[in-house]
């Protein structure tokens, strides 16, 4: 599993008015939306290309078309949602599955509660999409679901992780080609499985107390 925390002034900057417990949700989404442009950019350096050629005013030369089949963005609800404007914004060609996920907040255990994705993905990149890596439970499941319908590699965006759920999910994807990219790696969880120093739960602020 390869790990990329992004090292650039402007998404700190976002990322710390995003933390700010002060900053309402119009604004939090928003800022999300903007942190995962800039985090596709680095995520997308893989995608699969392929040479075409190009009629300019001028000349005939070569250039780069994104392969078929079209790489699979896959947002985990609820939070993930809030990211999907933003990474559609730089590939919008993409097609977009759903896998709606909820963390039991006494166990920590997810559960999948909803999924709207195609039935083959082989041959299939996949990026998925969910702001926040804590026990890593969430994402390892949703990665681990989509290699079981044949995906090729997975390559996700969070804003923030925790150590912790780094070297759980290390273990759940050994073996397997899978990329993680971040805004930024935190300190560590808390007795509640929060990410320290985190920005509190990412879908309460999106959208709301459920
Ligand atoms: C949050 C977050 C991740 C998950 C991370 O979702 O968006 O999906 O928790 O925690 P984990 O790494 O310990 O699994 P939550 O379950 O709160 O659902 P929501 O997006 O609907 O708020
Ligand atoms: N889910 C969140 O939204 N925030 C955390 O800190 C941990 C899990």
């Amino acid at each position: 599993m390869r790990v990329h925390v992004a090292d650039h002034p402007l998404i700190t900057h976002k990322l710390t008015v995003l933390r700010d417990e002060n900053t309402p949700s119009p604004v939090f989404r928003a800022l999300t939306e903007e942190l995962v442009t800039l985090l596709a950019y680095e995520a997308t350096r893989g995608v699969r290309v392929e040479e075409v050629e190009v009629k300019t005013p001028v000349t005939t030369t070569t250039g780069l078309a994104i392969s078929q089949p079209r790489p699979l963005v896959v947002p985990i609800l609820r939070a993930g949602l809030g990211m999907l404007e933003g990474m559609v914004k730089l590939l919008p060609t993409a097609e977009v599955g759903f896998l709606g996920m909820v963390r039991n907040e006494e166990t920590l255990e997810p559960t999948t509660y909803a999924e709207r994705l195609p039935d083959d993905l082989s041959d299939r990149q996949c990026f998925v999409l969910d702001p926040m890596l804590a026990t890593g439970g969430s994402l390892g499941a949703a990665i681990d679901f989509l290699f079981q319908r044949g995906a090729v590699d997975v390559t996700a965006i969070c804003l923030l992780a925790a150590p912790e759920g780094i070297a759980a999910l290390e273990k759940a994807t050994e073996g397997r080609d899978v990329t993680i990219v971040l805004g930024a790696m935190d300190e560590r969880l808390d007795e509640n499985g929060y990410i320290v120093p985190g920005l509190g739960d990412a879908g309460d602020r999106l959208y709301g107390l459920v």
